[in-house]
């Protein structure tokens, strides 16, 4: 199967219609107090009625034009969601960043991904309060299109020095678990503060990170403890954009999306810097 049957302008027009008439069933609860459920009795890892329903919209949607492709979602709101394969499937987060949305917290995006052979080649990133929406297909280049502006390219940052540098981590649903929060703090965030960079940040959405580093603005994010729906899209945006995407485990292991964790780094010199700063305590 020829990666450029999927990955042409017609998909991606599609996905960025069906992401934008998604983002109007957020934006319509903007503001709001919601209501929000426990994923399994973690009172840190939140799920609210809109996640469900915008995950439903775009599962139906995108049906509608792929009837023989597979869906994976966070939410799970369809029975035949799958386990990630070579097919091609369609990895979708409808809220990503929903204890953002849930706080009115402006970083929160739709991120959804058509993977092949378990690497997207189609990736799409709206957040639809901002109203910034991120593009990328694999070998096309990565986008922004901000408040109905023409889209201008992406290219993440020329530093080279990690001194220099602005690097965002995020303790996920980690907080009040030890266990988690002991190796996240062991492992990444101790070596990083005990190195002089400019200073370390938390956005509270994968998305989010990993389009700080597509537009240059953050030169690398860590994060372990993910998802394919939290990696999907915003990986090959942030490929496309010029960066370097790594394992936190071992920076010569291909990135996997189902490996769980990620160093997206704005260039090769501050990818091997950040693993040898983790690497070194
Ligand atoms: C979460 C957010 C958060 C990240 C977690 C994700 P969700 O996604 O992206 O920033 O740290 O690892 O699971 O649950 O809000 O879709």
């Amino acid at each position: 199967m020829l990666l450029e049957d999927h990955a042409d302008d017609s998909v991606l027009s599609t996905v960025i219609g069906v992401a934008k008439k998604a983002g109007e069933l957020i934006a319509a609860s903007w503001g709001q107090a919601k209501g929000f459920d426990c994923k399994d009795g973690h009172s840190t890892d939140l799920v609210t009625q809109t996640d469900r329903q915008v995950e439903q919209f775009i599962f139906e949607r995108l049906k509608a034009f792929y009837p023989k492709h597979l869906f994976i979602g966070e939410e799970g709101v369809d029975e035949a969601s799958v386990q990630l394969s070579d097919a091609p499937t369609w990895v979708v987060d409808p809220i990503d960043g929903t204890t953002n949305f849930i706080h009115n917290f402006d970083q929160t995006a739709i991120s959804i991904a058509l993977c092949v052979n378990k690497r997207a080649i189609v990736g799409v990133i709206y957040n639809p309060i901002r109203k910034e929406l991120y593009y990328a297909t694999q070998g096309g280049g990565a986008f922004l299109e901000r408040y109905g502006n023409d889209a201008v390219r992406l290219t993440t940052s020329s530093t080279d020095d990690l001194k220099r540098s602005l690097v965002s981590i995020e303790l996920g649903a980690a907080h009040g678990e030890a266990d988690k929060l002991n190796e996240k703090w062991q492992n990444q965030m101790f070596p990083l503060l005990n190195h002089p960079i400019h200073g370390l940040r938390q956005l509270g959405a994968a998305t989010m990170n990993f389009m700080a580093v597509a537009r240059g603005c953050v030169e690398a994010y860590i994060e372990s403890g993910l998802k394919p729906w939290d990696m999907a899209a915003g990986e090959l945006i942030v490929r496309e954009a010029g960066g370097v995407i790594t394992m936190i485990d071992d920076e010569n292991e291909p990135f996997r999306l189902t490996g769980k964790q990620v160093i997206a780094s704005c260039n090769q010199q501050i990818s091997q810097s950040i693993h040898r700063v983790l690497n070194s305590e």
